[in-house]
């Protein structure tokens, strides 16, 4: 099968198409042809291996795992012998968190994994984006509950995360205020936001500044601000979500875990998801809740050309590759 294989750190050019044996489906597999898979900022710091800290996961010197990429869709083409759950030409959508490998024409996976069958009609595209809002979920969902009437800000609002962040907590029935770029208004709007920030010509977070409203909850999608800040723009008891694992961000959830006051909030998503999680949002997609936003689509011989375009930090939606 055609793979693209990373055999050492470095800037997107270490990204090598390869020849690669096909998985066999052991007794509890699901063999799948992957159709579209993603390009995030996961694979990208594993590629490059910065920060330093993420090779603890991705291996010290050079690259544990041959072949990156953690969401995707396609088809079951087989199934090992104790599989139930699937069957050969069950259309899927899913993640591999642990060890990456959707960068490929082929991925096996246990069949316990976060994947569901697509029941919508989402082509593959749409449906290795819609794999992307797990991420949202889990924030708006699990960690920060967002509840009908809050105030909810969502910073980074047009990127990977923060569009499906947009989205999700407009169905959840927040008053949604979106902090981005100038360039990507009307898309913040499109997706269902009440009032649109332009980040280069005002800070929300300033008290006094024309923008700013005590949010409820303040989703750091980007990962930009940092609890000090954002508290400016919290009600007393308003929550703090940041998708960044910086040593602030986890000061402050140490520091805050158990108050009463104003909580800051960070979540390693990827390793919080279901089977039940991906069914979700194929059924959200289903019913027309949240939609599909995709900044871009590369063939995976283009995939050095993908990660440059998702590490410029500026995307809107997701890059996804077809395989
Ligand atoms: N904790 C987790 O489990 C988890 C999971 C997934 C991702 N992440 C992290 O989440 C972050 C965002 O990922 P992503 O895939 O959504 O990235 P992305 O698609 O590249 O989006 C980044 C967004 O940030 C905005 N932005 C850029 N500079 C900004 C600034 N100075 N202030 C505010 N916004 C700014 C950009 O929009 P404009 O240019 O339009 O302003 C863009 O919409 C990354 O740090 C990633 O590592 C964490």
């Amino acid at each position: 099968m055609r793979a693209m294989s990373c055999p050492a750190y470095g800037p997107p050019d270490v990204l090598e198409l390869r020849e690669l044996p096909t998985p066999e489906p052991g007794a509890d597999d699901v063999l799948i042809r992957v159709r579209a898979t993603t390009v995030t900022a996961a694979d990208c710091a594993f590629r490059s291996g910065r920060p330093f800290v993420a090779r603890l996961y991705s291996g010290l010197l050079r690259p544990r795992f041959a072949v990156l990429g953690g969401a995707f869709a396609g088809d079951v083409v087989a199934v090992g012998a104790d599989v139930r759950r699937f069957s050969a030409g069950d259309r899927v959508l899913g993640l591999s968190p642990n060890d990456f490998g959707t960068h490929a024409e082929f991925l096996c996976l246990p069949q316990d994994r976060p994947m569901a069958r697509i029941t919508s009609a989402l082509s593959y595209v749409e449906a290795a984006s819609v794999v992307e809002a797990t991420t949202a979920l889990t924030f708006l969902r699990d960690v920060g509950p967002v509840r009908p009437g809050q105030k909810v800000l969502v910073n980074g609002a047009t990127g990977s995360v923060g569009s499906y962040g947009v989205q999700l907590a407009k169905h959840y029935g927040a008053e949604v205020t979106a902090v981005c770029g100038p360039a990507n208004a009307d898309l913040a709007r499109s997706l269902g936001a009440d009032r649109v920030v332009d980040r280069t010509r005002t800070d929300p977070t300033l008290p006094g500044a024309p923008e700013h409203r005590l949010q409820d909850v303040f989703f750091d999608a980007a990962g930009k601000s940092s609890f000090v800040r954002a508290r400016r723009a919290l009600t007393p008891t308003g929550t703090y979500l940041t998708t960044a694992p910086g040593p602030s961000a986890l000061f402050h959830s140490l520091w805050t875990a158990r108050g009463r006051g104003r909580t800051c909030r960070f979540a390693a998503t990827g390793l919080r998801q279901s089977p039940d999680n991906l069914a979700h949002l194929d059924a959200l997609a289903g019913s027309g809740a949240i939609r599909a936003v995709i900044d871009g689509v590369y063939p995976l011989a283009d995939l050095v050309e993908a990660h440059r375009r998702a590490e410029s930090g500026h995307k809107a939606g997701t890059v996804v590759v077809t395989c």
